[in-house]
């Protein structure tokens, strides 16, 4: 096997690259012709960058169906979108509960509020594939309990968690659900009114194509939040109080007009490709990934069976072989892109019984094809016999 074999990329689950043509495209012509400050001014320049941000946001809520554009805010990332959320959504003595595989952009935001703002929270087990069982959450129950936050599909494990029935289960007990999406947008049909999610945390540099610092957050319109920020908004300019009009409420200081429009973009190619066929794609090379490495030798997968619903992501062990040197190696010796470790979340680890070692994820893309899969099949088997 050649070291200077081209960089295959089996890290989309991080930050999905290469991004489509037409987002860097965009990001171009946004930076040369919608470049002045949106919302600010009434100059014909600054007034084409403020429509860029509303197409951007009308994309966006036809992926993920919300009716109405601007209850969505943007945001850098998925993890500013989880604090915005739960700092603005929880008081003191309220009740929460996660489950057994979250990220720690929802694990440390919930431990930090525990500590510092008498927060309860409960994490609910899941099995060690990520899979779960509605019985615990209900059991996790009290009258405290407020918000249940849990993430759409697992970045370690690939699992798929029943957001329709966990809604439905917090709705008849008066509470609300905050869904991290950051698996999950634009790898898996979402839709926020049918699902009943109050409110999605998304990222928009992963699955839905566009570059960092971008994300966003859902608000279901019954819901106020205390906004993470206060200051210039470019609207209600007179007054020295923060505006509770939407999107602004939640989007003080200049926005990242010129990523926004690449994420646009992003979007756009995904409401062409559609969701649909792209998690098909995707799930028909995990299981091209799964069945290869189940004939290894010395390496176990993590995750739903073979066969099950599961998102992009395949994470595996070596026996006798540090996750981190697996990686490095597979990295400078074949030139595979893969991400070692723990992943933001030892949670996961710890269900799936891996918090000691850590384990290696492969993740595949829009632009990942069955060659790719060989030849990381290849690599790894290559590399097992070397030793
Ligand atoms: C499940 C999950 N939640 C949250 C995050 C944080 O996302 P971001 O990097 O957009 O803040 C990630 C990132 O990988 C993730 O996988």
């Amino acid at each position: 096997m050649k070291s200077e074999h081209p960089i295959l990329y089996m890290d989309h689950a991080a930050t999905s690259w290469p991004k489509p043509e037409q987002v860097l495209v965009a990001m171009e012509k946004a930076m040369r012709e919608e470049g002045a400050n949106p919302g600010r001014g009434g100059h014909m320049m600054a007034s084409r960058a403020g429509k860029r941000l509303m197409k951007a946001r009308m994309a966006i809520a036809e992926l993920l169906h919300v009716r109405n554009p601007m209850d969505i805010a943007f945001m850098l990332n998925t993890t500013m979108a989880l604090n915005t959320a739960l700092h603005g959504y929880l008081e003191f003595g309220d009740h929460v509960i996660a489950t057994s595989v979250e990220h720690n952009s929802v694990s440390r935001p919930l431990e930090w509020l525990k500590q510092e703002k008498g927060i309860n929270v409960t994490y609910i087990d899941t099995l060690p594939s990520g899979e779960m069982d509605l019985n615990q959450l209900e059991a996790a129950w009290t009258a405290k309990t407020k918000l249940v936050v849990c993430n759409h599909s697992s970045n370690v494990l690939g699992s798929i968690l029943p957001i329709a029935e966990i809604a439905m289960l917090a709705h008849d007990k008066g509470a609300k659900i905050l869904v991290d999406a950051a698996q999950s947008a634009g790898y898996l049909p979402l839709d926020v009114e049918q699902m009943g999610i109050d409110m999605l945390a998304f990222p928009g540099h992963k699955g839905l194509l566009g570059p960092t610092g971008t994300g966003g957050l859902y608000i279901h319109p019954d819901i106020e939040l205390r906004p993470l920020m206060q200051g210039g908004t470019g609207s209600h300019s007179d007054s020295v109080q923060h505006p509770i009009t939407r999107p602004d409420r939640y989007e003080a200081g200049t926005p990242n007009t010129v990523g926004i429009a690449g994420l646009e973009a992003g979007v756009r190619f995904l409401l062409h490709e559609t969701v649909e066929n792209i998690y098909t794609k995707e799930w028909t090379l995990t299981q091209q990934l799964l069945q290869g490495f189940d004939a290894m030798t010395g390496v176990q997968w993590l995750g739903p069976d073979i066969g099950q619903a599961r998102t992009g992501i395949v994470s595996i062990t070596v026996e006798e072989m540090d996750a981190a040197a697996c990686a490095f190696r597979l990295d400078r010796e074949y030139g595979i892109a893969v991400r070692a470790g723990y992943h933001c979340s030892p949670l996961a680890h710890q269900t799936a019984g891996t918090l000691n070692e850590g384990a290696v994820r492969f993740s595949v893309g829009w632009n990942t094809t069955s060659e790719h899969i060989n030849y990381a099949l290849e690599a790894v088997e290559h590399l097992c016999k070397k030793g």
